[in-house]
């Protein structure tokens, strides 16, 4: 289990809190699926949990330990927002030796095949994939680091609704292996899943699991 206590953070570049007072339980098996408005602090908080952004206070721990920022960066695989964007492979075989410089055909594969695309030729541009593979080899990049955590920025933003049903079904077979965070302004998409849902409104978190529907 990933817990966070009472992350507070204010980048020094900002004049007002972006997170504060967050407090978290994930695991496996039970995504947590982080909902909130443009601006309310989810990109921050994807940051600040795989240690690319250190908080002003709050503590981490993952199965009782504490976790350090440099812990938190070893532990953590994160796919941000549009990750095709950042694709700087010249094929997908290069693509995947990114996330590990010395992958064996077989953990080459054995990635591959965890997101669904096995049989794709790997000498191929990653751009000749069509939009919601990308994303699963984004996603197969950072598998291979085999992260404790993944954290998913916006996973399904800009995808055709058939291609969302795509992506999150890869999500729901992962997060069976990995501890799963997504952050998202389309939480609906979400409704099928034994996930806890929580609200992110102005950096403040709030478990929205328990209240009745509509609530
Ligand atoms: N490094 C930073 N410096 C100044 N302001 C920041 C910084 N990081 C985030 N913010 C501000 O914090 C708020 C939340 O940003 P962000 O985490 O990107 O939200 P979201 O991903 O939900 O759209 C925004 O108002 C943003 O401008
Ligand atoms: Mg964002």
């Amino acid at each position: 289990m990933l817990e966070l206590q009472g992350i507070h953070y204010q980048p020094a570049t900002s004049e007002k809190v972006v997170l504060e007072n967050i407090d978290l339980q994930v695991r496996y098996g039970k995504p947590a699926i982080i909902a909130g408005p443009s601006g309310s602090g989810k990109t921050s908080l994807v940051e600040i949990i795989s240690g690319l952004a250190k908080p002003q206070r709050g503590t981490f721990y993952l199965e009782e330990q504490v976790l350090n920022q440099r812990q938190r960066r070893s532990h953590c695989g994160v796919v941000f927002q549009f990750p095709e964007r950042h694709f700087l492979g010249l094929s997908i075989a290069q693509e995947l030796r990114l996330g590990h410089r010395r992958l064996s055909g077989e953990q080459q594969s054995m990635a591959l095949r965890r997101v669904g695309l096995a049989n794709i030729d790997v000498r191929q541009a990653p751009e000749r994939l069509s939009g919601g593979q990308q994303r699963r080899l984004a996603v197969a990049v950072q598998l291979l680091r085999n992260p404790k955590i993944l954290l998913l920025d916006e996973p399904t933003a800009g995808l055709d609704w058939s291609v969302r049903e795509e992506v999150l079904g890869l999500l729901a077979k992962i997060s069976e292996q990995q501890i799963l965070i997504v952050v998202t302004h389309e939480p609906e998409l979400f409704k099928n899943w034994k996930v806890s849902e929580y609200s992110l409104l102005e950096g403040k978190l709030k478990n929205v699991s328990t209240l009745p529907k509509g609530q």
